[in-house]
């Protein structure tokens, strides 16, 4: 398994967000995280990624135990994620978004306070237009990211999540926000980071889009795991559409 999440839990202020969760992800899978608004999903990723230390569990990365691993550690581990708020400078440019990507990945709290010397933002620079041209983006740049189209801004932020070269990739919600070209454009971009080898858990509420790029599902609500199948059989749970009840989330 590249990612074993263990009796996970996480409360907030007295509310139990997270319930004694467990699930694991094998090398390639590409594992479905769904559940209502509320349901803890963005907390899950938060606590995977070191955002917020869980109140019990353990979270284990390729055999090791990461439960108490700063950030930016795990990053380095091999774990990256996007964001379901967009999280870009909005008044640098995109090349410089997808720089900053490179440096915070780069080895050791001490490179961030020391100057970057010229050969290394070179090797940067290079890479970071390589990246981009690879998501067919080169055109953006020299443009300042935050006047860009919604649907841009989210395929930079992949870019920049790719930049730490991951064996894990989290998305939460990647194609909430884009219009059908958009969300059709994504299902390549996707399949071909798929291809290099890494594994994806997606946090989506567009089921159609679930299913075209899941083999799994895990299903949250409040906190609670509910079902865990393969995609194909999410509908005919019955408790999964008690907790979509009133909701078109799960309308085939
Ligand atoms: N930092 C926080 N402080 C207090 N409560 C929080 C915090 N983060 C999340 N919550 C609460 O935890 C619950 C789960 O939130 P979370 O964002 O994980 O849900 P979600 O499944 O991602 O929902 P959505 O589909 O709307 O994105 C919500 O009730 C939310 O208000
Ligand atoms: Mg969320």
């Amino acid at each position: 398994m590249v990612l074993e999440v263990k009796n996970l839990s996480k409360s907030f202020g007295g509310l139990k967000v997270v319930d004694q969760l467990s699930f694991s992800v094998a090398r390639g899978e590409r594992l479905a995280l769904i559940g209502p608004n509320g349901a803890g999903k963005t907390t899950v990723f938060n606590l995977i990624t070191g955002v917020y230390a869980p109140d019990g569990g353990a979270i284990v990365l390729e055999g090791n135990d990461i439960t108490r691993l700063p950030s930016r550690l795990r990053i380095r581990r091999g774990l990256a994620r996007t964001f379901q708020n967009i999280r870009l400078m909005p008044h640098l440019t995109v090349l410089e978004n997808v720089m900053i990507a490179q440096y915070a990945r780069s080895p050791g709290v001490a490179a961030l306070l020391q100057p970057v010397g010229f050969g290394r933002a070179n090797r940067w620079r290079t890479e970071a237009r390589a990246a981009l041209a690879e998501a067919g983006l080169e055109s953006y740049a020299g443009q300042m990211a935050g006047g860009l189209p919604y649907g841009i801004q989210k395929r930079i932020e992949l870019v920049r999540a790719l930049a730490a070269a991951p064996r894990v990739l989290l998305l939460d919600e990647p194609a909430a926000g884009l219009n059908p070209a958009e969300t059709e454009a994504l299902h390549p971009a996707l399949e071909a980071i798929a291809a290099r080898g890494v594994t994806l858990v997606v946090v989506e509420h567009d089921m159609q889009f679930v299913g075209r790029l899941c083999q799994r599902v895990v299903v949250l609500n409040f906190g609670v795991k509910i079902a865990e199948c393969p995609v194909a059989d999410i509908h005919g749970d019955r408790r999964v559409r008690e907790a979509y009840l009133g909701t078109d989330e799960l309308a085939a």
